[in-house]
């Protein structure tokens, strides 16, 4: 079993961006948290995070056919980029999208996902535990 976990745009900063929204949790700490439930399940991970959606397209082209799933909060990258969507729909993997925030409680813009209509699940507002909760998902599914 071995999955993809990707981030999107402006997630390296969590711990100190808006952590009253995001929490204080870094990006570091939530790789390592999955790494390790992940290995205790017999699993392994490839996380990526990127600021540029050609460097995620890029990735998920050159990961997927070795990979049984994908984690994605693609960030605002959520809201409009059909790219991502299409990499991610081509891979015929399950996606499961998580949000640390709830998307549905703030501005409107947010409230568009181009990615959960090819998504497996989507998992919202659970903040760093959201992961935690598609990880747990995506390998027992596999069981
Ligand atoms: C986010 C929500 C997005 O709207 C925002 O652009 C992010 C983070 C979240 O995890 O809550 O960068 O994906």
């Amino acid at each position: 079993m071995h999955l993809l976990v990707l981030h999107g745009p402006n997630l390296n900063q969590l711990g100190t961006r808006e952590p009253q929204i995001y929490g204080s949790t870094t990006l570091a700490e939530i790789n390592a948290t999955l790494e390790r439930h992940a290995t205790a399940a017999g699993a392994t991970l490839r996380t990526f995070q990127s600021n540029h959606e050609g460097a995620l397209i890029d990735l998920i082209q050159a990961e997927a056919a070795q990979s049984n799933g994908v984690i994605i909060n693609a960030g605002a990258l959520t809201h409009y980029s059909y790219a991502l969507r299409d990499a991610l729909a081509a891979t015929k993997l399950p996606v499961i999208e998580v949000h640390l925030s709830n998307v549905y409680a703030r501005e409107a813009f947010r409230h568009t996902s181009v990615i959960a209509p090819i998504a497996t699940g989507q998992i919202v507002g659970l903040g760093w535990r959201g992961y935690l909760l598609a990880l747990e998902w995506l390998l027992n599914q596999a069981s």
